[in-house]
């Protein structure tokens, strides 16, 4: 099996690195344009069916739908997931992109000859200097507030994709390297007297337009409708029910914290102004570990009494609790939620409709947390039939890590 699953990496986030919209931004949440082709070629949908991806990250879903004329709603809880999502579905017309060149290049014309260069604003990001140089910091501070400088002048379509440019031009530029779990930051380089960090940074900034420029060409043939809410709340925050086909891959039970890879953007972008606000949007989030989260974790109890529908359950949490109390709370706190979820789930389904859901397993000391069989089993209680479980491919190289689709239908 294991030999087969390597063949499906085409089905990662790898694969949309370079496929046009795909990559604007290169964030681990996102999952293989390829997949959700996949999905949507088996479905056969009606022209008048409407997809709906609850845990939207990066857009991919919403993309796939949006190029190829279907009707789409996406949802998350991270405000610049969903406001990357939908800059990277709208339309731009050729006036967008005429201003994104002009305003570009008078950016990069005051990065190449204001003397000093002042940004009016640096982000309060803890440990700042571990991710950017001073001088770095400086001049992507002084091409932000540019950005802010313009945001009277110009349309919001050509802000958004500016935006994007800085965040692609930040991140290069950071010392951050991003790996499965843990985060680093490289050393900084010695560089030669000869280095010049401002002609550095406009190669980044002019290389990131060129590519956004090109893209935003690309037809968009029906912009999605984006939401920041709760895939707990579908039923509130969606006003029809009716969805033919769902499409999404939900965090899965493994601890890994999706604020903790977003933190440069959200703080540049000003999404996030302080760690404990970082912590407390990660708690709304279902897996959230980052910062405050953890030690909400840790005092955790179940709300109301809600039982997991899988005949291991107690006893993967009585394992899992033989070595840590706060992990135990961790992954009955992602259950409980992905309960509530479904039983949302099951409401905005339209009758017929299919569900596909992306999900890797998990293993907490020497206890496999299967993650996809529960899943099947917390759709199996909501109603749904059909239940179907493929794995798709192996995740890392630690054993029995895999991914899975698991799909359902609404009778
Ligand atoms: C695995 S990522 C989705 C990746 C996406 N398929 C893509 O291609 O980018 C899971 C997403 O779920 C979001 N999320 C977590 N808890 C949520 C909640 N309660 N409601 C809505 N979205 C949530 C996270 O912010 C994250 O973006």
């Amino acid at each position: 099996m294991n030999q087969q699953l390597k063949l499906f990496d085409h089905l990662t986030h790898r694969a949309n690195l370079h496929s046009s919209r795909y990559g604007w931004l290169r964030l681990t949440p996102a999952y293989s344009v390829h997949l959700v082709k996949t999905v949507l070629d088996d479905v056969r949908l009606q022209p008048d069916s409407v997809v709906l991806d609850p845990f939207c990250g990066t857009g991919t879903t919403a993309l796939v739908c949006a190029e190829q004329g279907i009707a789409c709603d996406t949802i998350d809880i991270n405000p610049f997931l969903v406001w990357l999502t939908k800059a990277k579905t709208q339309v731009y017309d050729p006036d967008d992109i005429r201003g994104l060149l002009e305003a570009s290049q008078a950016i990069v014309e005051m990065v190449k000859t204001t003397r000093v260069l002042t940004p009016v604003w640096i982000p309060p990001l803890h440990q700042i200097e571990k991710w950017w140089s001073a001088e770095i910091v400086h001049i992507l501070g002084f091409v932000m507030r540019m950005i802010c400088d313009m945001e009277q002048s110009l349309d919001t379509r050509i802000l958004d994709l500016l935006k994007i440019a800085f965040c692609r031009t930040m991140i290069t530029h950071s010392n951050a390297s991003f790996n499965h779990q843990s985060m680093s930051f490289k050393k900084t380089a010695n560089y030669s007297p000869f280095f010049n960090p401002r002609d550095d940074v406009i190669i980044t900034w002019e290389a990131a337009i060129h590519d956004l420029a090109q893209a935003a060409r690309t037809t968009i043939a029906r912009p999605p409708r984006t939401f920041v809410g709760d895939a707990r709340q579908l039923s509130t925050l969606l006003t029809a029910h009716y969805y033919a086909c769902v499409i999404t891959s939900p965090p899965y039970p493994n601890r890994m914290s999706y604020i903790r890879e977003l933190r440069p953007y959200m703080y540049w972008l000003r999404y996030l102004s302080d760690g404990r606000q970082a912590g407390e949007l990660d708690w709304q989030a279902i897996g959230g570990t980052w910062g405050a989260a953890t030690s909400h974790v840790s005092k955790w109890v179940p709300p109301h009494q809600l039982s997991i529908p899988h005949p291991l359950f107690s006893t993967i949490l009585e394992r899992i609790a033989e070595r840590s109390d706060t992990l135990t709370r961790y992954v009955h706190k992602y259950f409980y939620d992905m309960a509530k979820h479904i039983e949302e789930l099951f409401i905005v389904t339209a009758p017929g409709g299919s569900v596909h859901y992306i999900i890797g397993n998990s293993k907490f000391y020497d206890v496999l947390v299967p993650a996809e069989e529960i899943l099947a089993a917390l759709f199996e209680a909501s109603g749904f039939t059909n239940i179907a479980i493929k794995p798709i491919r192996k995740r890392t190289s630690k054993k029995e890590l895999y991914e899975y689709i698991v799909s359902a239908i609404k009778p």
